[in-house]
């Protein structure tokens, strides 16, 4: 089968990270277009950054990046840092990549890729707040008719939140643009923290892929690392989440993963609630968008160690 031409929406930050090199890991089955970056995480300036030293570690720079969105569409602006370092990628190290980012901005790239593309032929994967995705579909609606399905991380319904009681960060850090993508009525399959904490590293786990040589799979393993330590820190938990690794192995072996059909709505009014998802599976009518309940965590970590050998 040819690989799926795909576009990675991402803000690195150390999972996104792990994500990015998994992806690039996989040129047989995923075509990446373009690596799109968003503020979130980090700056947008930090994230534009974070995502070419990760192209330059899997030595994929026939992949252009775009940077894009710098704030949100209108909610103040916050970082997650203390879970990603200040530089976002777990205040590790890197040389400078020889490759900065593409002179257009990532808005562009989406809508004019998009706009070009045969219908429903593109699929977008989504590991950070949705901004650059709204405003492309603001600025050309018809971008709309070349994206096949968006695959995110974001939300929570039975876990809770993770930013605040009932906000995972992905959607609190830009609810508007999260609700504006939601509506769409695009097909949408977002997995949040319901199954993104399913998915954990543990001491066997992180063995397997540390005894791994490549370069791409010790970066990993470094992100992984310092995962665990500010997951322990912060949340009292062993185990990193691979939260948005999770949106690349969905599209590599869906199989993994179960998803439910249901009616996804992002509370945008109250302070309180900022960003809570409002999943419902009792549907008032048909919908397009899958939520994800459950992942094969093995399978996840057995993909990712075969991918980075
Ligand atoms: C999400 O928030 C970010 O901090 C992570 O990179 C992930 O995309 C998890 O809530
Ligand atoms: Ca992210």
């Amino acid at each position: 089968m040819a690989p799926r031409p795909l576009i990675i929406d991402c803000d690195p930050g150390v999972d996104d990270a792990v994500a990015l090199l998994l992806a690039f890991s996989a040129p047989d089955a995923l075509e990446i277009l373009g690596i799109t970056t968003v503020a979130g995480n980090v700056s947008g300036a930090l994230t534009a950054q974070n995502a070419c030293i990760v192209r330059a570690i899997a030595e994929r720079e026939d992949v252009p990046v775009f940077a894009g969105a710098d704030r949100p569409l209108l909610a103040e602006a916050m970082e997650a840092g203390h879970f990603h370092g200040r530089n976002g990628l777990g205040d590790l190290e890197f040389p400078a990549p020889g490759k900065g980012v593409e002179q257009a901005g990532a808005v562009a790239f989406l809508a004019e890729t998009l706009r070009a593309a045969a219908p429903a032929s593109i699929s977008i994967a989504v590991t950070g707040p949705l901004t650059n995705i709204a405003l492309a579909l603001r600025a050309a609606p018809d971008a709309a008719q070349g994206v096949r399905e968006i695959v995110l991380m974001g939300g929570a319904r039975s876990e809770g939140g993770n930013i605040t009681a009932s906000a995972e960060f992905n959607i609190y850090a830009d609810p508007h643009a999260a609700q504006m993508v939601f509506a769409s009525g695009l097909p949408i399959t977002a997995l949040g923290l319901d199954v993104t904490h399913q998915i954990r590293t543990n001491p066997a786990r992180m063995a397997r892929l540390e005894a791994l040589g490549a370069a791409r799979a010790r970066a990993a393993c470094q992100f992984l690392r310092f995962g665990e330590r500010v997951e322990r820190e912060h949340a009292g938990h062993d185990g990193a989440p691979l939260h948005d690794p999770a949106v690349i192995a969905y599209l590599l072996a869906p199989e993994t993963f179960e998803t439910a059909a249901a009616e996804i709505a992002v509370e945008t009014e109250s302070a309180l609630t900022r960003g809570h998802t409002a999943v419902e599976f009792r549907l008032s009518k048909p919908s397009a968008a899958r939520w994800g309940v459950r992942a094969d965590a093995d399978a996840v970590f057995d993909l990712i160690a075969r991918r980075l050998a």
